[in-house]
């Protein structure tokens, strides 16, 4: 299937490893055009030249702390001075710190509030209206399965991502009229390092090996396997497309079956 987006330009976030970066890859592969950031300038440019060199489309990178509503803000102004008009933008920030409900700090919650949700909220607003001019857009937010079940320790990525889910929904209603798509995605266990080092600190904590708790964590997925970062970005790449023009306000589980709820 061609899914039409050659030449378009994206922005994928927090893109230089993991689940942003299979998504960069799985859009380069349709011939968009890539901004990445994250933090670290070296594994970025690792990544970029990676990608120009298999797909050979446009790369720009910015190293950036991608944990504030300013930074989001400068963020979109780089993107746009590099490529031009964005007309998909991809959501997606490093993990929030883990923490308990009974046992979170008022500061942590508002560096997870700045980090989680006012990175995709400022961002969204800063492309949407080259976006809406354009009668074209594809914001997709890569959020978690923990918003349809919570997951221990993570109260704070949990209600961040739930904030994010409601604003979505929202903001797909106000523009769908004008050929901009809204759409949340929510990995359940991909194999990125984020998830081996949670389960090296679980390990930690309960005496037992990092291989124990992969193993048990595969036993409790009916595909009995962790997902692969590409399988997310193949169904980011798909949401992207013309072809998906019609599906906005979503939120869809990419788990191998992990989420048993309706
Ligand atoms: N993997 C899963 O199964 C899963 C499930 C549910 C939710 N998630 C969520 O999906 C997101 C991505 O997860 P992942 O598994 O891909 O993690 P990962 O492998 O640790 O990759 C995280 C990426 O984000 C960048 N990053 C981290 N902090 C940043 C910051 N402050 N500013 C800019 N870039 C930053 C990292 O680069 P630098 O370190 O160089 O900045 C890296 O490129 C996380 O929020 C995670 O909680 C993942």
């Amino acid at each position: 299937m061609d899914l039409q987006l050659r030449g378009l330009n994206a922005l994928v976030c927090a893109s230089s490893q993991g689940l942003g970066l299979a998504t960069a890859r799985a859009l380069a592969a349709e011939g968009v055009n890539l901004y990445l950031c994250a933090r670290s300038a070296d594994k970025l440019a690792a990544a970029a030249a990676d990608i120009r060199a298999t797909h050979g489309v446009r790369v720009e990178t910015g190293a950036l702390d991608l944990s504030s509503g300013e930074a989001a803000l400068r963020l979109a102004d780089l993107a746009q001075q590099a490529l031009g008009r964005i007309d998909i933008l991809v959501n997606n920030v490093g993990g929030p710190a883990p923490t308990k409900a009974t046992d979170t700090s008022a500061e942590q919650w508002r560096t997870g509030f700045e980090q989680v949700f006012l990175t995709a909220a400022q961002l969204s607003n800063a492309l949407l209206p080259a976006m809406r001019a354009a009668q074209f857009g594809r914001i997709i937010t890569i959020t978690s399965i923990s918003v349809l079940e919570p997951i221990e320790n993570l109260v704070i990525s949990t209600a961040m991502r739930l904030a994010i889910t409601g604003f979505t929904k929202t903001l797909a209603d106000e523009v769908a009229a004008d050929g901009v798509t809204v759409n949340t995605v929510l990995p359940g266990v991909i194999h990125t390092n984020r998830i081996e080092d949670l389960r090296r600190a679980k390990a930690l904590r309960s005496g037992t090996t990092l291989a124990d708790e992969m193993q048990k964590t595969q036993q409790q997925i009916p595909a009995r396997r962790l997902g692969r970062p590409e399988e997310l970005g193949a169904f980011i790449a798909f949401l992207s497309s013309k072809r998906a023009g019609y599906i906005t306000g979503t939120h869809t589980p990419i788990d191998g079956g992990l989420r048993r709820g309706w």
